[in-house]
């Protein structure tokens, strides 16, 4: 049977297994997929040893800079991202890596809640690895305008320098912004603290900015309650997300693309209900 899984730590309560199982038992896919713990500090060595039989895994926090460096072989958006969340075995134990989280984030906006980015202004809340990983695929879609706003200025910066080639990418601090923008992503773990990004609510547009928040949980986040509060278009949590990263990794490793939308209504509901 051919072996996949999902690397992290912690990892228990990781979806991807039930995602990948869902995907595999639509297009009829003879497949394994499971979580493994791999220890702090201990990453490559743990990969290493799956990828003795193993053919495809996931990586997840904390390790996707570890599975960057263990590539062989970078499609040029991991590259970019500096980062790695799907690991494939290519021939002679090497390893090919891709970040498929950004393209995750774009389908779940443009394809599932029908948002189109081209001509946009965006607002990107936080600096770390989740906004480095989402970068290029937003900035191939053509915003008219894409700020990363971070409550460390400098953080911002550098990262609006390093992708300064590909769009019109600018930095800036929470407090500096007010004028309205047509989509708020928030890439910050505010949300695991219970917090919200200290921004102004004249950022939202009543009835027009959509915001999305890249976490989510059974509860609609901090973000996305503040969203509603203060009158934006629509406010989507990054569950959409997580499964279309899936996706985009599951066509690759089994040649065949699942139909997300089931999944997506499935696991919500047992989101939402379990
Ligand atoms: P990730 O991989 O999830 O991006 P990270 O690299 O640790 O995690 O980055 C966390 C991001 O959330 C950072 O942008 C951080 O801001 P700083 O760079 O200033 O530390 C942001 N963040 C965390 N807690 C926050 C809070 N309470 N309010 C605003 N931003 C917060």
């Amino acid at each position: 049977m051919d072996h996949y899984v999902v690397f992290g730590n912690p990892i228990a309560h990781s979806k991807s297994p039930l995602i990948h199982t869902l995907f595999a038992e639509q297009t009829g896919q003879q497949m394994l997929y499971a979580t493994q713990l791999a220890p702090l500090g201990d990453f490559a060595q743990c990969a290493q040893a799956f990828f003795q039989r193993g053919l495809g895994a996931n990586v997840t926090v904390p390790f996707k800079e570890d599975a960057f460096r263990l590539c062989n072989e970078l499609t040029p958006r991991a590259q970019r991202a500096g980062a790695v969340n799907m690991l494939s075995a290519l021939p002679g134990g090497r390893l090919h890596g891709d970040n498929t989280d950004g393209v995750g984030l774009v389908r779940d906006l443009t394809v599932n809640a029908g948002v189109a980015l081209k001509g946009k202004r965006i607002l990107l809340l936080g600096a770390g690895g989740a906004v480095r990983g989402v970068l290029e695929p937003l900035l191939a879609e053509g915003p008219a305008s894409l700020v990363i706003a971070n409550r460390t200025v400098e953080k911002a910066e550098s990262l609006a320098r390093l992708f300064a080639d590909l769009g019109p990418v600018a930095a800036s601090g929470f407090d500096w912004l007010e004028e309205s923008v047509d989509i708020i992503i928030n890439a910050t773990s505010a949300s695991l603290a219970g917090d919200v990004p200290p921004i102004a609510s004249s950022l939202i547009a009543p009835g027009v900015t959509v915001c999305y928040d890249m976490m989510y949980g059974r509860e609609p986040t901090p973000f996305c309650r503040w969203a509603e509060a203060h009158g934006a278009a629509l406010c989507l949590d990054g569950f959409g997300m997580l499964v279309e990263q899936a996706a985009v990794a599951f066509t690759h490793w089994r040649g065949v693309q699942p139909d997300t939308a089931p999944v997506l209504a499935a696991l919500r509901a047992q989101l939402v209900l379990g």
